[in-house]
């Protein structure tokens, strides 16, 4: 694997910098946990207590942090995990692939699950979408003996409404029985172990009811599931509202495997504080790791001890740098990634890699000045290596720094978004 982007190859903090502005790769300032006027991010003897007491295990899979990638249909292709494995992701998981089509060895499904299995990499786990018990079964073993799955995933949870109105992804949730069956199946099967991805019900439970998921959790533990995901947003919400972490909590009381919580996790901190105080074992990142897949790292020296990460690289959910501030995150760390993304995708898909890039490589340049400038450039490009000159010179030092200057200085004519 080549070019791991690790901490250490960092460019040496001394790199100069710009008047205001933080050398181009300077390590970013760190916040005194529990200054005047500050919370303490999270609990320290909490994140002592966790270590000492969670087993950072999925059945016979021992993982080595508790912090997953998402599966996300569209996204989490082969190049996406493997850079965030590269990061320091402890499992991650595919899209969502048809149980129908991957027993039948359809090829682009069987594409959907190719898996690097480099240095670097981690356990892969495979979601599979289906409604019939003997096809969910036959489609794990194909995960697993010709895909080199280490865990299944069954998708209880997609909402969409192509998925749901064919009575697969949340519709299980109107059909527990079912639910339970595809589990037991499927569990048999394979020698791996099976988890769960669900939401906490179809719809919000009358008032005063419990929620479906805290009976099924239980049920499922009984069929050999060795993990449940929850999103804890009822189907019928989709991504609206707020995902409800007391309900990852009630779950976690409720079932003796370990819970995976997923949902607005948008930042170290963030995925800190949610694993610690709601029970789960496992805390799983999704959007927020499109074009940050540092993420993962930043959680890690969280977890591992380090006092905060700093809070530029945290920035509050469209927020841009102002003049003087520390950059959201820097620039070298966001083009080296970036040209990585990119070559992984190039490896995957050949020449065609250029479409997805149009919108992937604009991750990288999100909350710069000039940001919506390039968006338009890159978008207009069908050569991979041009996208990537011009992704280079929206992630040059100069360049931003120059925009930041005239921002400060109040030329009208540069919009700092671009
Ligand atoms: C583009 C996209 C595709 C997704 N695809 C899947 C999927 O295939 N299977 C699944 O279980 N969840 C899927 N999800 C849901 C995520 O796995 C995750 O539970 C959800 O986004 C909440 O986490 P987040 O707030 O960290 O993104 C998808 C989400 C997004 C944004």
């Amino acid at each position: 694997m080549r070019n791991p982007p690790n901490e250490s190859d960092r460019p040496a903090p001394e790199a100069p910098g710009a008047p205001g502005l933080p050398a181009p790769d300077a390590p970013e300032s760190r916040e005194e946990p529990g200054a005047p006027g500050k919370p303490a991010d999270f609990d320290r003897e909490a994140l002592a207590r966790f270590k000492r007491e969670k087993t950072l295990r999925i059945g016979s899979l021992e993982l080595k942090n508790p912090f997953v990638l998402a599966p996300m249909a569209g996204l989490t292709n082969r190049p996406y995990r493997v850079l965030a494995a590269e990061f320091g992701a402890a499992l991650v998981f595919s899209e969502m692939a048809s149980a129908v089509a991957l027993s039948r060895r359809g090829k682009g499904t069987l594409r959907l699950l190719e898996n690097d299995k480099g240095e670097g990499s981690c356990p892969f786990g495979v979601q599979l979408f289906g409604k019939d018990p003997r096809t969910m079964a036959e489609a794990a073993k194909v995960a697993v003996f010709e895909r080199g799955a280490d865990l299944i995933d069954l998708n209880f949870a997609c909402p969409a409404r192509k998925v749901v109105r064919s009575g697969h992804g949340a519709a299980l949730l109107k059909d527990p029985g079912l639910a339970r069956s595809i589990s037991g199946a499927v569990v048999k099967a394979v020698p791996v172990p099976v988890t769960v991805k669900t939401r906490p019900d179809f719809a919000p439970p009358p008032e005063g009811t419990d929620p479906l998921v805290l009976t099924l959790g239980k049920e499922l533990e009984e069929e050999g599931i060795a993990a449940i995901t929850l999103h804890p947003r009822h189907a019928t919400q989709a991504f609206g509202g707020v995902a409800d972490w007391s309900l990852v909590e009630r779950l976690a009381a409720s079932v003796g495997i370990p819970v995976i919580g997923s949902g607005d996790i948008d930042g170290p901190v963030t995925a800190l504080k949610r694993l610690l105080n709601h029970g789960a074992t496992f805390a799983m990142l999704g959007r927020a790791t499109r074009g940050r897949p540092w993420l993962f790292g930043e959680c890690l020296e969280l977890y591992r001890g380090a006092e905060r990460a700093g809070p530029a690289s945290e920035p509050e959910s469209g927020s841009r740098p102002t003049p003087g501030e520390k950059l959201p995150k820097t620039l070298a760390l966001r083009l080296r990634t970036g040209v990585r993304h990119a070559e992984l995708l190039r490896d995957y898909l050949g020449e065609k890699a250029v479409f997805p890039l149009r919108t992937i490589l604009t991750w990288y340049t999100r909350d710069l000045p000039g940001a919506a400038a390039f968006r338009n450039r890159i978008v207009r490009e069908s050569d991979i290596g041009r996208q990537l000159e011009i992704l280079a010179e929206a992630l040059s030092f100069e360049r931003v720094a120059e925009s930041l200057r005239e921002r400060q200085c109040g030329n009208p004519e540069n919009d700092p978004a671009g």
